[in-house]
């Protein structure tokens, strides 16, 4: 199939919560417009598929990327984002979510809100007539997984098929490492988590990944022996210190993680192989989790996986914009 058809011509749901609710000819649907429209937008193409459209941006958290490539990806293909941050609305001591949700929901044509709680982003979508997206909650990270996807794509070991391709999640299960384990074994691929059995992932992000890799080839597991990361093809750490708004006091975390999670040249040795790749989502704390060597080295696709952040909110803004068949379309066409 060439990278103009969708199998699905419109979303099969209004809003984009978590990844897993979706199958993985959605995910990639989502993938292949968003590789697209990169290309288009590289190769010096203009897009005006969301003129007069708006995303309001929720935050009840700080964020750089979330933030920035959402708001670059409405300007790029033609509309407006909005910065609600946090403290800025009346959202809180004066208003509740659901209210706000309803009003948002009639100014704007989009949603995106970073969350304390995931129940915060099932109200939106509950009360927002229009779409709402996801842009992290406690319990998953699906736009970061998209562009995480995006990236294992761009960097994909030669000659590799899916079900042949192992993911390595090292650290603390994060909603970052919920989201890796969902949609890495919707695509086929061997997802592993490394960590102490204290911050292990749960059992029911384990099994949703295990039934994953029923349905599409490669498996899920739970491991804290460090044999597990031979034949890694991608190694993807996250921070330690656990939620923004409950952060974990760093002797605590460190005694837990440190030194043996860290992720160090002596780690990517014991992959066995010479081209494994490093994953991280940002930010990182430097020399704890990740150090300088492998952040900055040779292995390290951090920074294309930050990039391809903008590369996937272009993608989701017109699949849940509503216009993704319109756009692909008029580029097949060659745009103007
Ligand atoms: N990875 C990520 O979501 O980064 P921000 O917190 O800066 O948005």
């Amino acid at each position: 199939m060439d990278g103009y058809t969708l199998t699905h011509k419109t979303p099969t749901k209004k809003d984009f919560l978590d990844t897993a609710d979706f199958d993985q000819s959605e995910m990639l649907d989502i993938i292949k417009l968003s590789r697209t429209v990169r290309d288009y937008i590289k190769k010096g193409g203009y897009l005006n598929s969301l003129y007069h459209k708006s995303l309001a941006m929720l935050f009840e958290q700080k964020s750089t990327r979330t933030r920035v490539s959402f708001e670059v990806a409405m300007e790029q293909l033609g509309g407006h984002a909005l910065n609600l941050a946090p403290g800025a609305i009346q959202l809180g001591k004066h208003e509740t979510i659901e209210d706000t949700a309803q009003v948002l929901g009639r100014m704007c044509d989009m949603i995106m809100s970073r969350v304390d709680r995931h129940e915060s982003i099932e109200a939106l979508a509950k009360y927002a007539k229009c779409p709402v997206i996801n842009g992290m909650s406690d319990r998953v990270h699906p736009t970061q997984g998209v562009g995480d996807m995006i990236t294992i794509f761009d960097h994909w070991p030669a000659g590799k098929e899916s079900n042949d391709v192992k993911v390595v999640f090292v650290g603390d299960a994060t909603q970052v490492c919920n989201t890796i384990c969902e949609i890495t074994t919707k695509m086929g691929m061997h997802f592993v988590h490394y960590g102490p059995e204290n911050h292990k992932i749960s059992d029911e992000w384990l099994r949703k990944g295990q039934e994953n890799a029923r349905k599409y080839g490669g498996s899920a597991i739970w491991s804290d022996d460090p044999a597990c990361l031979f034949g890694a093809d991608f190694i993807y750490t996250d921070v330690w210190y656990g939620l923004y708004d409950k952060e974990t006091p760093k002797e605590v975390y460190m005694a837990d993680f440190y030194p043996k999670y860290q992720v160090n040249d002596e780690l990517l040795n014991a992959t066995g192989n010479p081209n494994v790749k490093f994953l991280h989502c940002l930010p990182a704390n430097r020399n704890e989790e990740v150090t300088d060597s492998v952040l900055d080295g040779p292995h390290s696709v951090a920074w294309d996986e930050a990039e391809n952040r903008l590369t996937a909110q272009r993608g989701l803004v017109l699949y849940f914009g509503n216009v993704a068949e319109a756009t692909l379309d008029y580029i097949k066409k060659g745009g103007k």
